[in-house]
């Protein structure tokens, strides 16, 4: 783990209180539990990570010329409204996947009955159970989640499922803290990013298409530093 980002805290409490749990027991229903209570206690328009438009995802996805049949899985999804403008758009193969379904039940509620236009994915990224049985996919979308997972191990397990479960020449796309970001999320450390590491982390069987730096303004008006990335698989792919 490089200097920028060393953990600020060795504590497997998420509110960065004291914890005497050990990670191997309790931390998977914890953090489970953390995400739930974000989405339930706040207002969704006041999450620091709420976008009322989703403007970079959305140019980036309109550079991959995608069909409306085009399966676009949105991991991590949160309540964003990414979702509510990919059903408006009118693509027709629309994955939203979260560890928290509480973070679901609030698209769902948002788009009313659009929201049987989404396939709905509760799964744990790091521990695939579900996803890793999908189809593969046209798109590979992420804002704001995989720089949650400081372990080597963890970040492995999200490119071993990505590998897997995108098209050869399909699209990723990539958004997490880069290195001049926030060292913390929702109470939580995070594995900040430069174009670079993600080249290394897609490895060989993905290009860069583009990335670019981005300042995302909170609901709270602080601002929130991101790198934004898009990759495309190339047409052969790497044996994983
Ligand atoms: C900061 S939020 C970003 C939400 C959304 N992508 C957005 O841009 O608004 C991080 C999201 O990642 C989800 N998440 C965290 N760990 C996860 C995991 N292991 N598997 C799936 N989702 C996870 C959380 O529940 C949360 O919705």
């Amino acid at each position: 783990m490089s200097i920028n980002n060393k953990k600020e805290s060795s504590s497997c409490d998420i509110n960065a209180k004291s914890c005497s749990c050990s990670k191997e027991e309790n931390f998977e229903i914890d953090l489970k539990s953390h995400w739930n209570d974000a989405y339930s206690k706040s207002e969704t328009k006041k999450l620091g990570w709420y976008e009322t438009f989703p403007e970079p995802s959305l140019q980036l996805i309109k550079k991959c010329n995608f069909n409306k049949e085009a399966s676009l899985l949105n991991v991590g999804v949160g309540a964003t409204t990414l979702i509510d403008e990919l059903i408006n758009i009118g693509y027709k193969n629309i994955i939203a996947n979260d560890l928290s379904l509480t973070a679901l039940e609030i698209i769902k509620n948002r788009v009313g009955d659009n929201k049987n236009k989404v396939k709905w994915i509760v799964d744990d990224l790091t521990k695939s159970k579900i996803l890793i049985n999908n189809e593969p996919v046209d798109l590979w979308h992420d804002r704001a989640v995989l720089h949650f997972f400081n372990e080597e191990t963890e970040q492995d397990a999200y490119f071993k499922l990505l590998n897997k479960l995108v098209k050869p020449e399909g699209f990723v796309i990539i958004a997490a803290f880069n290195l001049n970001g926030a060292t913390k999320c929702s109470g939580l450390p995070v594995y900040r990013y430069d174009e670079k590491m993600l080249i290394e982390k897609m490895g060989n069987s993905f290009e860069l298409i583009e990335s670019f730096d981005f300042t995302y303004q909170m609901p709270s008006g602080d601002l929130r530093e991101y790198i934004y990335t898009l990759f495309k698989r190339k047409f052969l792919m790497n044996k994983l």
